[in-house]
């Protein structure tokens, strides 16, 4: 089986590219990391890498002047790689213009929130604050704006009475581990295409899996 290329960015933990490796390791998943890179040296997340003997590449943001010269790097590399989709995983840079006309359609990125509520890195204490009783997790396409490229799956979680920022987040990620892989695999199967600038284009049989809620317990 021929199976999509990916390149996965990190910046730290990596409990999102840890999912994405198990899912690779199933024989029939149709998708398969061809390099990890982190713009920080000491992310935990490239140790999930290595021991899965996956390439991985350090490319530290502060040895740049500026972003694009940062940007063109990572362009390299990932050409180099032969990457056909780039999964952001908790890689906290913000990529160019410029970068991203070079991947049209070809970056995705999860966010731990349902998006287009709570942008940002800031996301659980904000809804925390805000007193909405649902979040969640939302799989995107990249585009320029930060956090508002087409949506392709979202799963809805509960804020539960007393959360933290530490506990919604850790029932949230449950969810976004679900989500990643799962687009992924439909992305591989050719199943989800952009169809104007804003919306994905999905079969009816395949939005009912894009769509995603735990139970409240
Ligand atoms: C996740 O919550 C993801 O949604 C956000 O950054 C976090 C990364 O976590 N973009 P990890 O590094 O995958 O554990």
């Amino acid at each position: 089986m021929k199976k999509l290329k990916l390149g996965v960015l990190i910046s730290g933990r990596g409990s999102n590219l840890q999912s994405i490796i198990d899912s690779c390791a199933e024989k029939s998943y149709p998708a398969e990391i061809v390099i990890v890179i982190s713009n920080k040296p000491d992310a935990q997340g490239l140790k999930y890498a290595i021991a899965a003997n996956i390439e991985t590449h350090i490319i530290e943001h502060i040895n740049y002047s500026d972003r694009e010269s940062f940007d063109k790097d990572l362009n390299a590399t990932l050409y180099s790689s032969g990457v056909e989709l780039i999964c952001l995983a908790g890689f906290m840079r913000l990529l160019s213009s410029w970068f991203i006309e070079k991947w049209p359609n070809k970056i995705i990125n999860i966010h731990p929130s349902l998006l287009p509520a709570f942008k940002g890195s800031n996301s659980h204490a904000e809804v925390i604050a805000s007193g909405v009783k649902i979040s969640g997790c939302t799989v995107h396409f990249v585009t320029k704006e930060m956090d508002a490229g087409p949506i392709i799956m979202q799963a809805a979680v509960p804020v539960l009475q007393g959360d933290d920022e530490d506990s919604l987040a850790k029932r949230i990620l449950v969810s976004e581990h679900k989500c990643y892989a799962h687009v992924i695999h439909l992305i591989a199967l050719g199943k989800i295409n952009v169809k104007n600038q804003q919306t994905v284009d999905i079969s009816s049989k395949t939005i009912e899996s894009l769509i995603y809620s735990p139970s409240l317990k």
